[in-house]
């Protein structure tokens, strides 16, 4: 077994932590102070570019800026981009379209591109075809005001540097878009892996990890406001790694874990993306120790053939994988998993989708994201191989894929009718405002209708009568 309840060296108690210098901000209000400045945030993407967004919030409102959901209000329109598929790229340039009408209409409105596209199309779109006025990547953002102020005075205006240090760990996010009960905390930036299809290393950089006193100090302020579930965000988060400069103290993902557990036993602490190559038992050990670190795990296997996974270079084979499944299954019993997949790989044979489709089976995942391969450009398989599987193919393979675990979903879900589960209330469900929507400690969702006294941020025990392949349908417990 491993050491419980660590310590951070020269933090003693939480309430240190709060003393920190990451003060809490109120999630946006729409603010009508004359003169005050707007600015409008469409995000794409993954989860990482939404918590982006929300530093990105804070950055600006230092400088006066306050956010608005209506674009022709605003003074600035920034739109956070993700270029880890064809299809993202595509929709971000729809959206430019629209700004750009607008942007002909008023003269000193400023349109910004931030995030992942930022390097690879800051040549095309801000000075051929003249669509924005500001390029940002994802490490500049603390230079935002500046660019922002010349941008005002009519250049166009470009940082994409990517950095060996950023990670932002002094700013306070202004939470977008917030339900008030769930929140995400970035705890690194980057990544280090070189997946052969994947564009992050090359767009986000070096992987760094942010210190685990500023990690603590918001989890507790968010746990002050009202706050009932974090969710720790990183590419990798099991290559979490910090060491403390003054003590030498070695803090990894299982140590930070368990140091933000102990934030508040009602705190839910939640965590992706887990990688198949560096999950630890260590990890799993700690789930296992705090009923609030929640029972799932995001683990993206991407095919279930060694060979295409060895060309993926994610590091691991088939084998390896099952056994980080098995260890799963043996010390968190109650644990579900769930996964990413790519169909249609370079070089794919029909057969080695066959050994997709069988870990999608074998592993029982209660839900996958699920994409055909599209080529990136400047990645290693972009460079090294030949994009060679027909689109027709690889849809049909996906459509296979999509198939099989949907019925797997709903098999999963079937088999929790007649459960209770602790259940904690995160808001109306979307189609009544009888009833309330939440989700269990293994990431499901449940919908189930309201009962006097009860509010989003209370747990309550739920027992599920019906099931669907995405939600569980219950009742409250009397
Ligand atoms: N083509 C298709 N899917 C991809 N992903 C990443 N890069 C690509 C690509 N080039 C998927 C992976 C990853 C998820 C975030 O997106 O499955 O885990
Ligand atoms: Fe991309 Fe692989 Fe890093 Fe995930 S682990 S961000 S797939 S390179």
């Amino acid at each position: 077994m491993y050491d419980s309840n660590p310590t951070l060296e020269g933090l003693k108690t939480i309430d240190e932590a709060k003393q920190g210098n990451v003060l809490f901000k109120e999630h946006w209000q729409e603010s009508s102070v004359p003169g005050e400045k707007k600015f409008y945030i469409e995000s794409y993407g993954c989860q990482m570019n939404f918590s982006d967004s929300e530093i990105v919030a804070s950055i600006l409102s230092d400088v006066g800026y306050s956010p608005t959901r209506n674009m022709e209000d605003s003074d600035l329109i920034l739109i956070n981009t993700c270029s880890i598929r064809e299809k993202a790229e595509e929709t971000v340039r729809k959206r430019l379209r629209v700004f750009d009408v607008l942007k002909k209409q008023r003269p000193g409105l400023v349109v910004g591109i931030l995030g992942c596209m930022a390097e690879r199309l800051k040549k095309k779109w801000l000075e051929e075809e003249k669509l924005v006025d500001l390029v940002v990547g994802p490490d500049a953002y603390r230079d935002l005001p500046n660019l922002i102020g010349s941008a005002e005075d009519g250049h166009r205006m470009v940082n994409v540097l990517l950095s060996r240090e950023e990670t932002y760990a002094d700013i306070s996010p202004v939470r977008l878009e917030t339900n008030g009960i769930t929140a995400f905390i970035s705890i690194m930036r980057g990544c280090d892996n070189m997946c052969s299809f994947c564009v992050v290393p090359f767009t986000r950089g070096r992987e760094r990890s942010r210190d685990p006193f500023s990690v603590l100090a918001e989890a507790t302020n968010l746990f002050e406001n009202g706050y009932r579930e974090v969710m720790l965000l990183g590419q990798n988060v099991d290559s979490y790694k910090w060491d403390n400069p003054e003590t030498g103290q070695h803090v990894d993902f299982a140590d930070l874990l368990e140091l933000v557990a102990q934030v508040h036993p009602s705190l839910r602490v939640r965590f992706s993306t887990s990688h198949p190559k560096d999950m630890s038992d260590k990890v799993l050990y700690t789930m296992a120790r705090h009923h609030n670190i929640c029972k799932y795990i995001h683990l993206p296997v991407q095919s279930g053939n060694s060979r295409v996974l060895d060309m993926m270079n994610r590091t691991y084979d088939r084998p390896w994988c099952e056994q980080r499944i098995e260890a799963i299954r043996r010390i968190l019993p109650e644990a579900t998993v769930s996964s990413d997949i790519i169909t249609g790989f370079c070089t794919e044979t029909e057969e080695e989708h066959q050994d997709t489709l069988s870990i999608v089976e074998w592993a029982n995942f209660s839900m996958a994201y699920m994409f055909y391969y599209s080529e990136r450009p400047g990645t290693l398989a972009a460079r090294k191989y030949a994009d060679d599987i027909p689109e027709d193919v690889k849809k049909r393979r996906l459509n296979e894929v999509i198939r099989l675990q949907t019925a797997i979903s709903l098999r999963h879900n079937q088999a929790d009718i007649g459960k209770t589960f602790e259940v904690l209330i995160e808001g109306n469900s979307r189609k009544s405002d009888a009833d309330f929507c939440g989700r269990n400690t293994q990431n499901k969702v449940l919908v189930f209708p309201k009962k006097p006294g009860l509010k989003p941020g209370d747990y309550v025990q739920v027992t599920v009568k019906d099931a669907t392949s995405a939600t569980l349908l219950g009742e409250i417990e009397a």
